[in-house]
């Protein structure tokens, strides 16, 4: 086995660490387009969640299927390809390359880097889907900063077209263009950023959830009006405010208190609204109330 990935050809088998809602739909997309996945997640509970959504979930392989968009063999072979397990070494021990998807949260993320640097072999590329931390910070924690970079997916990943590919300062130029590559032979359109809090794509959505907020906050419009303002006005598929709603109220707070600490920019201080909200426990969607109230938590539809 070669010593470095060079050429995205070399890639046979990925590692999806976190089997939540970005690891299940980034594990399916790898597995639709030919690759060996290994799943981890820390509890055969929530892997086994995981494989029922990729199956039949809104964007599952299976509905996929009836929709027409997918051959039920096709469909039945991807599904074949992923190797959902609880064990770390298992998942990662001849991976080509690690897509690591656990949550927000910077110790936690280096934690598993570190085990990850440990287990597996030199050639291993390792990625974060993080939305906002810095890469440069997380690759520090391993012995591998040059085969380390950022490769942000967008929610739902099935159908998200972009992939924003992140550069920390020591990417070598070789890591970034095996993962340029290899996010082309996964269907998807790469754009690219070099290393910031919150990069491009999440920097422009959170200020804009934010400074939507602070307009409701200000009394300036009601969230409805906002949220069809911006549909009709825009062209935006969800307003901003129902947008925060789905992606929760908490994640949208830490990321711009990220921004804001690390940054020291006054434009990223989050509106007390938010604060608020989220010290109500008014989490969105998946507490059934945020600016909205829903059926029921983690139902997206509203209450009449
Ligand atoms: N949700 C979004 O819209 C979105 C979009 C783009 C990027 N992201 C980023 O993707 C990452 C994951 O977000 P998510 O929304 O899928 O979170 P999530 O909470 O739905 O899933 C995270 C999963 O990681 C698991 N986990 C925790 N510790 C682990 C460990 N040590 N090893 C393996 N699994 C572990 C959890 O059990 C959970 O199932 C975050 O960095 C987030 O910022 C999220």
């Amino acid at each position: 086995m070669s010593e470095r990935i060079t050429s995205v050809d070399q890639v046979k088998k990925i590692a999806v660490i976190g089997a939540g809602i970005m690891g299940t739909g980034i594990a399916q997309v790898c597995a639709t387009y030919g690759y060996e996945v290994t799943l981890r997640d820390i509890s055969e509970e929530i892997l086994n969640r995981a494989m029922e959504t990729i199956k039949s979930g809104p964007f599952g392989l299976m509905t996929g299927v009836e929709k027409g968009k997918i051959k039920k063999e096709d469909a039945e072979a991807a599904l074949a390809r992923i190797k959902p397990t609880t064990d770390l070494r298992e998942a990662a021990k001849d991976a080509d390359v690690v897509i690591e998807a656990v949550p927000e949260i910077l110790d936690l993320k280096k934690q598993v880097f570190k085990e990850l640097d440990e287990i597996c072999p030199p050639r291993t590329i390792f990625t974060s889907n993080t939305s906002s931390l810095m890469i440069t910070d997380m690759a520090g924690v391993t012995k591998r900063a040059d085969r380390f970079m950022g490769m942000h997916w967008m929610n739902p990943a099935p159908v998200m077209q972009c992939v924003e590919l992140i550069r920390g300062l020591e990417t070598s130029d070789e890591t970034y263009k095996v993962i340029y590559d290899l996010t082309v032979k996964l269907g998807k359109t790469p754009v690219t950023c070099m290393d910031s809090p919150g990069f491009v794509t999440t920097r422009l959505i959170a200020m804009f959830m934010s400074d939507a907020i602070e307009c409701l906050e200000r009394g300036l419009m009601s969230a409805d009006d906002i949220d069809i303002a911006c549909r009709l006005s825009f062209g935006h598929p969800m307003g901003p405010i129902t947008l925060a709603d789905f992606v929760g109220l908490d994640t949208v707070l830490h990321i711009m208190d990220y921004l804001y600490s690390v940054m020291e920019d006054p434009k990223f201080r989050a509106p007390l609204l938010l604060r608020k909200m989220v010290q109500a426990g008014r989490l969105g969607v998946k507490t059934g109330r945020g600016f909205y109230e829903y059926e029921a938590p983690g139902k997206p539809k509203r209450k009449k």
